[in-house]
């Protein structure tokens, strides 16, 4: 809640500071450093950490982002989002504002600030400040923001135990909505609510024609029966760099007779409810069970032995596979 003195203080460059310490902000306590190319230096101190109103990224949700993970001080598959981040940021027309050699170079910069081998760290390119009208022209050019934020680990249960998911009743991105990671996430946003408030963990997109798309910001994977391991198809929905990794872990898989086949089909809700095994991924959680799918267990209710397998291979991946690992600290 706002504490609303009497009548309305102005706001001064004298005064801001001060002010500003009277709002306490826990949750700061997680944020490392933050660049912004509007100063072209970086911050640690969370109540510097601010992106002007009149950005259209603030008023419009104009703007992409990608968000990675620094594992035991290297970044995993660094390369691999900022590809991504390319690719949204050219969809709407952005151009970054640095090259991806430029770029990887500030990211690590920014995160070996910090000294914190274990954290999550956002690159936002923003359609820039310039006047508060959707028309992206008045800005005058796109803005690079970076912040690096302390690694809190999912809960334990989710491992052990399995997740919670419900269908969600929103409806769902068209697919060239769904490839852009911009900074309009109102749905997904929604569907994490959705999720929280019917006591669930996670809410999956469902399509007109019943396949499931993904969830607020992880992808799924399923496991049928007939040991064959299924992707909604990466041009549907957002092409997880997670679930792509396991793709072409899981592929091994298949010469070695663990699986039949490892594709990227359409899934209808149906399979999910019958499947051997259900996992959703993301950069935040790496691979977790599904135990229940709208209340009904997904075969005992347990994480089972796919997913062990695969959460080993992910995380050795994650420290040992040096083709994707872009080293912070010297
Ligand atoms: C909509 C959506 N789907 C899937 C993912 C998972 O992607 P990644 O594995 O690259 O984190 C994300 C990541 O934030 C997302 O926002």
């Amino acid at each position: 809640m706002v504490e609303r003195d009497v009548g309305l203080k102005e706001i001064s460059k004298e005064n801001f500071f001060e002010t500003l310490k009277k709002f306490e902000r826990p949750w700061g306590a997680n944020y490392l450093a933050m660049y912004s190319s509007l100063w072209d230096g970086y911050t640690k101190d969370p109540d510097l950490m601010m992106i002007p109103a009149d950005d259209h990224l603030a008023h419009r949700g104009d703007g992409v982002f990608d968000t990675m993970r620094c594992v035991n001080g290297c970044i995993y598959q660094l390369q691999r989002h900022l590809r991504r981040l390319e690719r949204s940021a050219n969809s709407i027309g952005i151009k970054l504002p640095l090259s991806t050699e430029e770029l990887t170079g500030l990211v690590v910069e920014v995160t070996k600030k910090t000294g914190e081998k274990d954290c999550i760290i956002r690159v936002t390119v923003s359609r820039g400040p310039g006047g508060f009208s959707t028309n992206p022209y008045e800005c005058f050019g796109p803005q690079l923001y970076i912040n690096v934020i302390k690694y809190n680990p999912p809960p334990s249960y989710f491992y052990t135990k399995g997740v919670s998911l419900i269908t969600s009743k929103y409806p769902q991105k068209d697919p060239l909505f769904a490839n852009i990671k911009s900074c309009n996430y109102l749905l997904n946003v929604l569907m994490k609510k959705e999720a929280l408030d019917n006591s669930a963990d996670y809410s999956i997109g469902v399509d007109r024609d019943g396949y499931i798309t993904e969830g607020s910001t992880e992808n799924i994977i399923v496991f049928t029966k007939e040991n064959e391991l299924f992707f909604p198809p990466f041009d549907t929905v957002l092409t997880g760099t997670t679930a792509y990794r396991i793709k072409e872990l899981a592929e091994n898989l298949v010469s070695q007779s663990v699986l039949k086949e490892v594709s990227e089909r359409k899934i209808h809700k149906d399979v999910v409810y019958e499947a051997k095994e259900v996992f959703l991924t993301g950069t935040s959680i790496n691979i977790v069970p599904v135990s229940t799918y709208d209340g009904r267990k997904i075969s005992d209710g347990m994480p089972g032995e796919l997913f062990q397998r695969l959460r080993i291979m992910l995380e050795n991946d994650m420290v040992n596979n040096k083709d994707l690992l872009t080293p912070v600290f010297d």
